[in-house]
């Protein structure tokens, strides 16, 4: 028997003023999406923002249903859109935010499930830059370092 850790590595920004411009904007625009929740049920808003390599931005929010396990969430709904109205562009970032500001909004597993089918589209990895408390903002490389030993395709055999 041997005894592996796994280790990852992600930054911590004390506020989106340290960040990248066009990062800044990203974060903005997942802000914005804000006031395209739909979220009766919980009444926790989500943004999402995707940044395309020619600098387009995409916006996602939730979108909750009465029969409650149909909800779809800003991450899910902003990578539809990019697939869809953008599908020869690579995904450079995502951005994600909640209303309630104070905490840290941590991808559903369902969701970094699809990001990393992405990110295997893509060829490239996704910069995720998630809100944290306090103005702060975490940024990992790649989904990858929120999924580790994620399911893909090539396991399919
Ligand atoms: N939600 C997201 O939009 N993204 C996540 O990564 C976590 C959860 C939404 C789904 C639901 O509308 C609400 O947050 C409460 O779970």
């Amino acid at each position: 028997m041997v005894e592996l850790k796994l280790e990852v590595d992600y930054r911590c920004y004390a506020s989106t003023t340290e960040l990248p411009p066009e990062y800044q904007e990203l974060l903005d625009c997942a802000k914005k999406a804000l006031d395209l929740s739909y979220s009766p049920y919980s009444s926790f808003k989500v943004g999402a923002a995707i940044l395309l390599e020619d600098g387009t931005q995409i916006p996602g929010a939730n979108q909750e249903n009465a029969s409650y396990p149909l909800c779809l969430c800003a991450e899910r709904n902003a990578l539809a859109v990019a697939n869809i109205q953008y599908p020869s562009q690579k995904m450079v970032a995502m951005a994600v935010v909640a209303a309630k500001e104070d905490i840290f909004v941590s991808p559903c597993g369902a969701c970094r499930q699809v990001i990393w089918e992405n990110e295997q589209r893509n060829g490239a990895p996704i910069t995720m830059l998630i809100q944290g408390p306090e103005g702060k903002v975490y940024s990992f490389k790649s989904i990858g370092d929120l999924l580790p030993f994620g399911f893909s395709g090539t396991d399919l055999g």
